[in-house]
């Protein structure tokens, strides 16, 4: 049985809380908010600390669940993984691409297992298309579109201030919402990027220092281009589309389904279970990537979502942060 703590029990801490209590190899035995408040419906007999320090001193979990805000996320699991304490870590694994890097090196330093919660790469639509574009029976991928429309009310960055802020969350849309669609955006094109061009700006009043808006074209080293929308100043929560185009056929995952287009007709491969935990958009699979880690655990090795997955879509995120700022192309 593996023991578990949860580090941060806002909105995201409580679908990890559910996960673990719904796999039979887990025991959650500690959790821990700075906001005392925040000690409500946890299991029965789990310990509550406001200091993971502390929580640390005391308890001696195999796995902590990092779900704080961002600028916490590298301190947080620097000190668990100091502590021989393995980390399952939610999105974006950094503030930055090169905080990033320094949170690739936990692993090998301190002999731990690091899991980022990049959940989306286990819904049943990317597992199907990427295994057809590493196929190669369509031929290479040519161009990837990935558009995030969303909405994000003002109370949201009310009841979470270091949303707003750029030095604790590192970005709005980007790194916050879009990073999934990023991320895939690069998964699918299968190569890493090597220009980006990109826009970021806010079309809602809502007087935070992050962007709400982004837009980016960025060239991959294998031909493909990607080409990125998302804003939070949609009128409601559409769902996430990512459209990829091959020599031999195009595909789109839409409505939760993956499609093959041909011509005007449709064929639907791939469909994503719509038994969510949390919110629609969070996708259901952070249960299905915890279960995984956790097996990874108990067996000593396998597959899992290790932190240098990260990285991509940081860096993409950055060079749009900086071609926006200068007007100009960024070059990895
Ligand atoms: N994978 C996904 O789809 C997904 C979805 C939503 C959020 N997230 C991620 O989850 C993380 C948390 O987001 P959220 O929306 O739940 O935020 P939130 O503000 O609702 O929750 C964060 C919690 O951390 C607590 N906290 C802050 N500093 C702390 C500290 N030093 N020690 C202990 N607790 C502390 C806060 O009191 C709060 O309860 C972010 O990284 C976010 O990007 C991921």
């Amino acid at each position: 049985m593996l023991k578990a703590a949860v580090i941060g029990l806002g909105v995201i801490g409580k679908v990890h809380i559910s996960a673990i209590e719904s796999l039979e190899n887990a025991k959650l035995v500690a959790a821990c908010d700075i906001d005392p408040d925040r000690n409500v419906n946890l299991p029965h007999g789990v310990a509550f600390y406001t200091d993971y320090g502390e929580m640390l001193r005391r308890e001696k979990p195999d796995v902590a669940h990092i779900c704080l805000p961002h600028f916490l996320h590298y301190p947080a699991a620097k000190k668990f993984a100091e502590a021989g304490i393995n980390v399952f870590t939610e999105k974006p694994l950094a503030l930055n691409a090169a905080e990033g890097e320094e949170y690739c090196k936990l692993e090998n330093q301190y002999g731990v297992k690091i899991c980022l919660c990049f959940q989306n790469r286990l819904n049943s639509t990317t597992e199907a298309l990427h295994k057809i574009l590493q196929s190669g029976e369509y031929g290479k991928v040519t161009g990837i579109r990935g558009s995030v429309a969303w909405y994000r009310s003002k109370h949201y960055y009310e009841e979470g201030p270091w949303r707003g802020i750029m030095a604790q969350s590192g970005g709005g849309v980007m790194t916050n919402q879009a990073i999934h669609t990023l991320d895939l955006i690069q998964y699918f094109a299968g190569s890493p990027a090597t220009r980006v061009k990109g826009s970021i700006g806010q079309v809602l009043d809502y007087g935070v220092e992050v962007e709400d808006t982004a837009t980016g074209r960025i060239s991959f080293a294998n031909g493909a281009t990607g080409f990125f929308t998302a804003s939070i100043g949609n009128f409601a929560d559409e769902n996430v589309e990512i459209n990829v185009f091959c020599e031999k056929g195009a595909f789109a995952i839409r409505d939760n389904k993956l499609f093959c287009i041909d011509g005007d007709k449709e064929e639907a491969l791939a469909s994503n279970s719509s038994d969510y935990a949390g919110k629609a958009v969070y996708g259901n699979s952070h249960v299905k990537l915890i279960d995984t880690f956790y097996k990874v655990l108990e067996n000593g090795s396998g597959w899992y979502i290790h932190p240098e997955e990260g990285l991509p879509s940081l860096r993409i995120i950055d060079a749009i942060r900086e071609s926006s700022r200068t007007g100009k192309t960024v070059n990895f």
